[in-house]
């Protein structure tokens, strides 16, 4: 790894980062924030991921947590008096490893009191505007804020590349009872049916389109049914026969068909048939050679609070459960939790989760509410939550805040595929430096002194 450090383009890399990281530190010193740091052995802060655990010596048998985010102590920051703080702060979590995830990585780790949302990304947006710059990349602002609605219904996820248009097409009201019994079932099954249309490859095979099923599938799809239009006019298809004209026509309309397009449809409930469309549209826009130069900035807010996690079979925040819900949405938390919005934003990158936020529950009332409809039972709830909610009952400022993950914007920035080019000694895939060797066997007098035994 230090010989490839050598190269120019890794140093570049490299220095990018660093550039980044002081434009994002002097346009926030230039706002009034200051620079606090938090603990890295810490209690457990759950942001989704698995903890990385660290005995204690001379506590035998209790555990450090690495944080995965500062969240709970920014927000005691709040609490403090420390009304703006931010934190280049290292994050820790044990989840599956993507291009675009690292077991450590680094955030811009944001908080403020007395604000509402617009304030946060007001504020971020001029930070941006400078980190931008400095890296020399010009962008538009005001940023788009599109409802987490909208981005589902319009790209089928909530991290829109939206530097290119086919966006998905909802068709399920035109196929509610057709003759096509997988359209019209997963509509009376209370799901969606919708398109995509892939300009410029009405003339693919069948062979070659049917290899797309294999993206379907691979997100959750039980078939992929399309339509070829060739550019001489002929039209292809395993599913014409069973749709009737009637029906195929409001579909061509819908999707605005022209000859040399091709239509591919998802059947399903409508998250999959969200994270299907996703994956085919950006599938699609490779395999088509889509432009996607240069950057596009927006933010996605408005996320549910909740959603339902199938495999844990219970409840769980959509960004973390310390984000504020909306007066008027309180009184659903037990009794309709998905109905409760949130006040959260995401800010996205050319497809990418670049950073998140919110403004938090400021009252411990509702926060244990809010924790208990995560499953958090009392006990959990004051051992792992009691510093924070006695930190609320003491009277905390409204606040909130935002992380941005540097590891991505630099990725981005520098036309990267992979957070690895641009952190200098990275992980791999399964979690290990090869260069140092760790993670690394210890001794027998090494566990006995944190009276660890392995298994
Ligand atoms: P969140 O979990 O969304 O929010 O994280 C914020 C940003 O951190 C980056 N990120 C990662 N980057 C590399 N590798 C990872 N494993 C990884 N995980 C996350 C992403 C993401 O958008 N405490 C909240 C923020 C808040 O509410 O203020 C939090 O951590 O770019
Ligand atoms: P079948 O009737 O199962 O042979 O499917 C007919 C066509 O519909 C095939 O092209 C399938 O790939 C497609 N298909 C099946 N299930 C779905 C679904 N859930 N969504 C979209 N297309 C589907």
């Amino acid at each position: 790894r230090y010989m490839d450090l050598r190269r120019p383009e890794m140093y570049a890399s490299i220095k990018l980062r660093h550039i980044v990281a002081q434009a994002m530190r002097s346009a926030l010193n230039e706002r009034g924030f200051i620079e606090v740091e938090t603990p890295i052995l810490a209690n457990s802060t759950p942001e989704g991921a698995r903890d990385y655990l660290v005995p204690s010596r001379p506590n035998p048998g209790r555990f450090y947590a690495l944080p995965q985010s500062p969240q709970q102590f920014k927000q005691m920051l709040m609490v403090g008096g420390i009304e703006r703080y931010y934190q280049i702060a290292r994050c820790f979590r044990d989840e599956d490893l993507r291009a675009d995830r690292q077991p450590e990585f680094t955030q811009v780790d944001i908080e403020m009191s007395f604000v509402e949302e617009t304030d946060v990304m007001d504020m971020m947006e001029g930070v941006f505007k400078e980190v931008l710059s400095a890296a020399g990349v010009e962008h538009a602002f005001p940023l788009t804020r599109m409802p987490w609605k909208e981005a589902m219904d319009r790209f089928g996820c909530d991290r829109p590349d939206v530097r290119f248009g086919m966006e998905l097409v909802d068709l399920t009201d035109i196929v509610a009872g057709c003759g096509f019994g997988v359209f019209s079932k997963a509509v009376e099954a209370g799901g969606a049916v919708k398109c995509i249309n892939a300009k410029g490859a009405g003339d693919w095979s069948r062979g070659e389109i049917e290899k797309l099923a294999k993206v379907a599938s691979d997100n959750g799809a039980k078939g992929m049914a399309w339509i070829a239009y060739t550019a001489d006019g002929k039209e292809k298809s395993p599913i014409i026969k069973f749709l009737g004209d009637e029906v195929h026509a409001a579909i061509k309309e819908a999707a605005g068909v022209e000859p040399g397009d091709l239509l591919l449809f998802a059947a399903d409930s409508f998250d999959i048939a969200s994270a299907v469309l996703s994956a085919l549209r950006l599938h699609m826009a490779d395999a088509l050679g889509i432009d996607r130069e240069g950057h596009a900035l927006l933010w996605v807010v408005d996320f549910p609070m909740f959603k339902f996690d199938e495999d844990e079979k219970k409840y769980a925040a959509e960004h973390h459960p310390f984000t504020m819900i909306p007066r008027e949405d309180w009184d659903k938390i037990e009794t309709d939790p998905l109905a409760c919005g949130s006040y959260s934003y995401d800010i996205v990158m050319d497809g990418f989760e670049m950073g998140g936020g919110s403004i938090r529950i400021h009252d411990a009332e509702l926060q244990k509410r809010v924790l208990a409809r995560c499953g958090v039972d009392d006990e959990d709830m004051e051992r792992k939550f009691g510093h924070l909610i006695h930190a609320l009952e003491l009277g905390a400022p409204p606040h909130g805040g935002i992380a941005l993950g540097l590891d991505r914007l630099v990725m981005l920035l520098a036309g990267k595929q992979s957070i690895r080019d641009v952190i200098a000694f990275p992980k791999t895939s399964s979690a290990a430096d090869p260069m140092t060797g760790a993670p690394s066997a210890v001794s027998g007098r090494q566990l006995k002194d944190v009276s660890l035994r392995l298994l």
